[in-house]
């Protein structure tokens, strides 16, 4: 090849590979029927920093691993936010490792809210099992767009995922509760607010106060109540 045929082929090359990076916006497809999550790895990834657990033995493996027991019983509620989210990912359900799929019960005092969040690796997709909910999303820059939606007993909704979104019990008078499904075995969440006003150590105030168009001292009253 000469070199400049040999540029763009690397560049051909460069540019599939950067195709197929983006495609891959969830966890990837598993090679094999399943890999439970061997908890006495040294690869556990809690502690390991390593992408995924390492397969248990599978003749050791048994139903059991596959399943959980528990989203029967609701979450205690009783703090600011008014909301439990109650995870099954694959620190609670080992066999659930490299399937990119996991599940939550979400429980909502009368008028509590589950706060604006975003997870860094999953579309998450709700049913409400009892009660009714005010739910929406806002999409990323320029546009910011934000789609809300009051949902009923038996209504499913979809939060794309990164998306900043939320839920809020509408009852002021009676809990709800929700199931969510999300296309991750560990899809994490990151809290807005703990984010920006919670961090450690803390983000200048001078910076969140231009950010927000804030005074510092009324930013230094925010992060005083994380
Ligand atoms: C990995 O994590 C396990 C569990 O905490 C720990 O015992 C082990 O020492 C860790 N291995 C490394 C290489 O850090
Ligand atoms: C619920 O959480 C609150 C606050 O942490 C605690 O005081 C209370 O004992 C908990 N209730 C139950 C039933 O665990």
């Amino acid at each position: 090849m000469t070199s400049v045929a040999s540029f763009f082929f690397g560049l051909v090359v460069a540019l599939s590979c950067l195709s197929l990076q983006l495609a891959l916006a969830s966890d990837p497809g598993h090679l094999q029927d399943f890999c439970v999550a061997d908890a006495t790895s040294s690869g556990f990834y809690i502690y390991n920093f390593s992408n995924g657990v390492a397969c248990k033995n599978p003749s050791t493996v048994t139903a059991n691993d596959f399943y959980f027991r528990g989203l029967h019983v609701a979450g205690n509620t009783s703090n600011a936010q008014g909301s439990r989210v109650t995870p099954v990912f694959a620190a609670q359900l080992p066999g659930l490792n490299t399937l990119g799929i996991s599940m939550v019960r979400i429980d909502y005092a009368a008028g509590g809210q589950n706060p604006p969040h975003t997870h860094p690796r999953a579309t998450e997709i709700l049913l409400v099992l009892q009660g009714s909910l005010e739910v929406g999303f806002v999409t990323s820059n320029p546009n910011n767009r934000h789609f809300t939606k009051t949902l009923y007993k038996g209504d499913v909704f979809v939060f794309p995922s990164n998306t900043i979104h939320y839920q809020r019990n509408t009852n002021w008078k009676a809990p709800a509760v929700a199931i969510a499904a999300l296309s991750s075995q560990n899809p994490g969440a990151t809290t807005i607010a703990n984010a920006v006003f919670g961090s450690q150590p803390g983000i200048s105030a001078d910076i969140l106060a231009k950010s927000f168009s804030l005074d510092v001292a009324t930013v230094n009253f925010m992060q005083s109540k994380f």
